[in-house]
């Protein structure tokens, strides 16, 4: 099982197919200090690890999916201290899994917030979602991935913008920028998320998983390279019985029963 036991700062479920992980820090909008995201990381390696849960849920409150690393918990640390624990290279490993990751972000999305966002497959906002980079107003720089992730989302110009001023943009601005996929009114925001989820949740979790390893290719490659890889993963594809069944479905004009869902 998925349960609570031992989570203080998240809240862990199944929808079926779906793992839901809320963020529950409301006293501090969900600041993201080291013991929250450890918790994530690992709810979120059970859930990749788990054949019952083919897709991951990640969202907040709704004022805010998480307004930033806990600048509280990073306040008096010294270059030393940050260095040493190589702060935030853990919080990587969620990037590792292989499982699609949806966002459901409303409210603030703020700098480690933001990033957090970013780490998913799938990021999709409420109306009243707000994205930002506040960093350099702490008298530093997004350290989650921000000046990466960002760029490579909306472009150098936007994200120069976001990060060198601060500036935060609202949902629309991030939809037309691509650092989301689809905006939904505020109460909609977790069923449309656990929708998304769940048809992804239907098909095979190894292909599924294929997809999202080629499609995260695009970032690291050029295309050429990338197309090569691609067509690799493609043919892999075959060594599963959920190909054979996905294709046989289509021709004899019925619906899959995928096996590895
Ligand atoms: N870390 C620690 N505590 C935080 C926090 C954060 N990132 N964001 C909010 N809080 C706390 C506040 O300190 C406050 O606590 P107290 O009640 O004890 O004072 C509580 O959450 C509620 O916040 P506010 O009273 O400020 O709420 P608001 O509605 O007036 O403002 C906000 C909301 C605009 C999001 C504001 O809280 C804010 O600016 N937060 C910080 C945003 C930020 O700078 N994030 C970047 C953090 S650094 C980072 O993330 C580095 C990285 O790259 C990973």
């Amino acid at each position: 099982g998925h349960e609570n036991i031992g989570h203080e700062n998240i809240r862990v479920e199944t929808r079926g197919r779906v793992g839901l992980i809320t963020l529950n820090r409301p006293k501090v909008l969900n600041a993201l200090n080291k013991s929250t995201m450890d918790e994530l990381v690992a709810a979120a390696t059970a859930f990749d690890a788990d054949p019952g849960v083919g897709a991951v849920v990640i969202t907040g409150s709704a004022k805010a999916f998480a307004a930033g690393a806990d600048i509280k918990e990073m306040a008096s640390q010294s270059y030393m201290d940050m260095y040493a624990a190589d702060w935030f290279r853990h919080w990587e490993d969620l990037t590792r899994l292989r499982i699609p990751l949806v966002a459901a972000v409303s409210g603030y999305a703020l700098g480690g917030g933001c990033e957090l966002a970013m780490m998913c497959d799938l990021v999709i906002a409420a109306d009243s979602a707000r994205f930002g980079q506040p960093e350099i107003s702490l008298g530093v720089l997004p350290g989650m991935g921000g000046t990466q992730r960002l760029t490579r989302a909306v472009g150098k110009a936007l994200a120069m913008d976001m990060i060198l001023t601060g500036r935060q943009i609202d949902a629309e601005e991030a939809l037309r920028a691509g650092l989301v996929s689809r905006v939904v009114a505020a109460e909609r925001l977790l069923d449309e998320a656990l929708e998304a989820a769940g048809t992804i949740a239907e098909k095979s979790k190894p292909v599924a998983m294929l997809a999202k390893e080629a499609v995260s290719t695009a970032f690291e490659t050029g295309v050429t390279h990338g197309v090569q890889i691609e067509r690799r993963l493609f043919h892999s594809a075959f060594a599963t019985e959920d190909q054979k069944e996905g294709m046989a479905a289509f021709v004899e004009k019925r619906k899959p029963e995928f096996r590895h869902r």
